[in-house]
């Protein structure tokens, strides 16, 4: 053994030291590889180029911005800010955008749908539900029978003046209170009810003479639901020939809207609602699939 490192010694005698000497123990000059320094100068030039450039050191009061002036709080300001410059554009075009046109244009559309779909249901579902599937007394808004018309247009008129609401141009018409009022007697009212039915394919007592309340329906009724029952959207008047029901088809439902009438009342929205919002609520209305 001893012999063994007498000769390593030997070996190693030609070595560079660094000169430094502790009780005869020398220090070799080993070098550190090559690949080793490279890569410590490049990580050097490395974070010196990047102290220009990014912000790095903090100062007392504030930080080295560097030159490219970066900063990610900027960055996202700058995102939001472009969001928001993106939306302004699309919202001034929904804006200014014929009811038509929006519906033909993808982006404005979307957009629409969108705005009308949470106006919808902050505003309208209380009364037409969350689904616009309406209930009893409340129209559903999608199905293709409509009171007041199923165009884009009308919807958006009907939407922004209401029917039978506080404003000056609101859709007005009123069924009379045949009974309550006298102009009908109680055997009238079952008779023409039981040709009303009858119109749906439903009629409730074969005792009763149809002629006898088509007459009734001819001379009362006809001016606001038409000859044939089919309804009158300039009257809002429902189309008495299907089998969507607003106030029920029962027959005593049925006697009771004749007896008294009914008032639906559907608020106008113009001047609670900006116009662009009553806009996107039509066409999101149109869109529910009762659109035409
Ligand atoms: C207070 C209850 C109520 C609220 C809230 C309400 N509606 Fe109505 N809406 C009605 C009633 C009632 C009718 C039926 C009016 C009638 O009988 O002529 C109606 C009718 C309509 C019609 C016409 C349907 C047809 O067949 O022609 C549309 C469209 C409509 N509503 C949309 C909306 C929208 C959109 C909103 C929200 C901005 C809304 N409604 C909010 C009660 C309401
Ligand atoms: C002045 C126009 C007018 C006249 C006249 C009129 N109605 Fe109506 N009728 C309406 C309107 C408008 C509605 C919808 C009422 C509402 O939404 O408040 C309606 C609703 C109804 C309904 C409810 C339909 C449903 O879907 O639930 C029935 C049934 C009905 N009318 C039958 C009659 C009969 C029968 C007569 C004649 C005895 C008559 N109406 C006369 C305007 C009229």
């Amino acid at each position: 053994m001893a012999h063994a490192s007498q000769k390593n010694l030997e070996a190693l005698a030609d070595q560079e030291t660094t000169g430094h000497e502790w009780d005869g123990i020398e220090e070799f000059n080993n070098p550190l590889p090559r690949w080793w320094l490279w890569l410590l100068y490049a990580t050097v030039v490395w974070s010196i180029a990047y102290w220009v450039v990014y912000p790095s050191w903090p100062l007392v009061r504030d930080y080295t911005h560097g030159l490219f002036g970066y900063s990610q709080r900027a960055a996202v300001l700058n995102e939001v800010e472009a969001a928001r410059a993106a939306r302004g554009e699309l919202g001034k075009a929904l804006a200014s955008a014929p009811l038509e046109e929006i519906r033909k244009d993808p982006e404005l559309l979307k957009l629409a749908l969108a705005n009308g779909k949470a106006a919808f249901g902050d505003n309208c579902a209380s009364c037409h539900g969350t689904g616009a599937t309406g209930r009893t007394g409340y129209p559903n808004l999608q199905d293709d029978e409509w009171l007041w018309g199923g165009t884009l247009e009308e919807i958006y008129q009907t939407i922004r003046v209401g029917a039978r609401a506080g404003h000056g141009e609101t859709r007005q018409s009123e069924m009379l209170a045949f009974g309550r009022d006298g102009m009908l007697k109680r055997e009238e009212i079952r008779a023409v009810a039981n040709y009303v039915l009858s119109l749906s394919g439903r009629a409730f007592d074969p005792k009763l003479k149809l002629e006898d309340g088509q007459a009734i329906f001819a001379q009362n009724c006809a001016a606001c639901h038409g000859e044939t029952g089919k309804g009158n959207k300039e009257m809002g008047a429902p189309d008495l020939t299907d089998a969507i029901w607003l106030y029920g088809s029962s027959p005593e439902q049925v006697m009771a809207t004749i007896h008294n009438g009914r008032k639906g009342v559907m608020p106008s929205w113009e001047g609670r609602l900006d116009p662009v919002t009553i806009k996107a609520l039509a066409v999101y209305v149109h869109s529910l699939g009762g659109g035409q």
